[in-house]
């Protein structure tokens, strides 16, 4: 561990000199100001990690020079030091934001241990900054990668709905197209960044355990409740509260959830006192829960109260241009994470990945780059590292040294090249250049098999 440096500012002498002594065996870095004005100086200069501040200074005394340090650097701390314990002057130290005091003359087993818990203080502190700043990168807009029009609009209303800060967002789209990160982008962005986001994933819930979950219980409230219990919206009180998968609650689920959504005031079990929490409240799901709604399987009161704002996250085939730039993200997050070096996505690739479906969204485009990485050793991502089952079975089959297997009762080749030429075309949307890719071909001599087995370019068209 680097050594921890203590700041000693004291107009006397002896007394920096004694306390100087005593804490560099202990193993601490000490440096020495004989004034207020030089303590600035030298927090500004050499970052101390704690300071030993006397109250009774020449020039600026302690206070002034406790408020101007702690407006400098948020991080450090600062214990005073006072002749005598006037309960006036520590009371008035510590509101000025002192974490403790020492008294002179010193007893030194004390003087440590205030130190020793000034410092752990400071050391959490600082993790819990890192520790913040770390998060609100992960679940920042950086970490969004939006090439499309359609997902910059959603970015878009995201900040919007981070600034509004209360109202409800309700997020649809498919199974891995984003929901989680928007809902977390959204609340990292509010001004409840620093305050709880607290998951609940209702499709795990089992009925009877959400009102304890949710609610929380008081001590002795039923046999098994020993002590008291918060539940998740009194732990998200001031942040917000994520309710994941809500298509997948049922009717009795439903109902106690509109009544916490609506009044956001609650009792713990076996309590008697209304509890109010301020929680912005997201849900997300894959479910069309509009639809869900007009057949009477979702309430309808529970939807709107819901639906105040709501994003709708397209699949990934309706926004190809993210693809491409997903997929180099993924290869740049997989370098640092297998500690490898692919430069390259190959054009074969690339034109694969642009004219897949992509029924997993970007969890399968994550997961099939992951995979790719970590079978391949080149600096290029080849056809060869995807995963058999999402590639078109013809150009598997050509692939392996069989080829395609004639039955015993023979084959039309002729057949067989139409039905390939209208799966290319079907794969790719209907654009030709791809199609002709994936079969290996040019675009001449795919048009020639268009005309020859009279496929209408429309056809296909997306
Ligand atoms: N635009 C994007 N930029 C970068 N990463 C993304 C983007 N969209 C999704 N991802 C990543 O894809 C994965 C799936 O996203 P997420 O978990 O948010 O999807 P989801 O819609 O909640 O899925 P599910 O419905 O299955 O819960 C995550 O690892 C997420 O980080
Ligand atoms: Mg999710």
């Amino acid at each position: 561990m680097a050594e921890e440096r203590i700041l000693i500012v004291d107009d006397e002498y002896l007394i920096r000199w004694s306390l100087e002594q005593n804490l560099e065996k202990e193993g601490y870095k000490v440096l020495q100001a004989e004034s207020g004005e030089k303590a600035l100086e030298m927090v500004a200069s050499e970052a101390p990690d704690l300071v030993l501040l006397d109250i009774k200074l020449p020039g600026m005394d302690g206070y002034e020079a406790l408020e101007k340090i702690l407006k400098m650097d948020r991080d450090v701390i600062a214990i005073m030091i006072t002749a005598y314990e006037d309960v006036e002057r520590v009371v008035r130290a510590m509101k000025l934001g002192a974490f403790d005091y020492i008294t002179k003359p010193f007893d030194f087993s004390k003087v440590h241990l205030s130190v020793q818990k000034a410092l752990s203080t400071s050391q959490i502190k600082r993790e819990v900054k890192f520790l913040r700043q770390e998060k609100k990168n992960r679940f920042g807009l950086d970490n969004i990668i939006v090439v499309s029009p359609s997902m910059q609009k959603i970015i878009t209303m995201t900040e919007r709905l981070a600034q509004s800060d209360t109202s409800t967002v309700l997020i649809q789209g498919e199974s891995g197209t984003g929901k989680e990160l928007i809902a977390h982008a959204i609340h990292y962005q509010s001004r409840r960044e620093n305050m709880p986001f607290v998951t609940v994933n209702c499709a795990g819930f089992m009925e009877h355990l959400l009102e304890n979950d949710l609610c929380g219980h008081e001590k002795g409230s039923f046999t098994d409740a020993r002590e008291l219990k918060k539940g998740l919206f009194e732990v998200a009180d001031r942040g917000s509260l994520f309710l994941d998968e809500i298509g997948e609650m049922n009717a009795g689920m439903q109902a106690k959830l509109l009544r916490l959504v609506e009044q956001k005031t609650f009792r713990r079990i076996g309590g008697v006192k209304d509890i109010h929490v301020d929680v912005r409240i997201i849900t997300a799901t894959n479910k069309d829960l509009e639809k869900m709604k007009d057949e009477a399987n979702f309430r309808e009161d529970l939807f709107y109260r819901i639906n105040v704002a709501s994003l709708k996250i397209p699949p990934l085939r309706e926004r190809r241009e993210d693809i491409i730039p997903l997929a180099k993200s993924f290869v740049q997050k997989y370098n640092e994470e297998f500690h490898k070096n692919v430069q390259k996505i190959s054009k074969g690739v690339e034109d694969f990945f642009l004219s897949y479906s992509w029924p997993g969204n970007v969890r399968e485009l994550k997961n099939v780059l992951e995979r790719a990485m970590i079978l391949g050793d080149g600096d290029t991502i080849l056809i060869e590292h995807l995963p058999m089952e999402i590639l078109p079975r013809p150009s598997n089959q050509a692939g392996s040294s069989e080829g395609i297997h004639i039955p015993p009762e023979g084959i039309s080749l002729e057949k067989v090249e139409e039905s390939l030429v209208r799966q290319a075309l079907k794969m790719t949307g209907g654009n030709q250049t791809r199609a002709a890719k994936l079969l290996d071909i040019s675009r001449d001599a795919l048009r020639y098999r268009m005309q020859k087995f009279n496929i209408a370019e429309a056809y296909f068209a997306p």
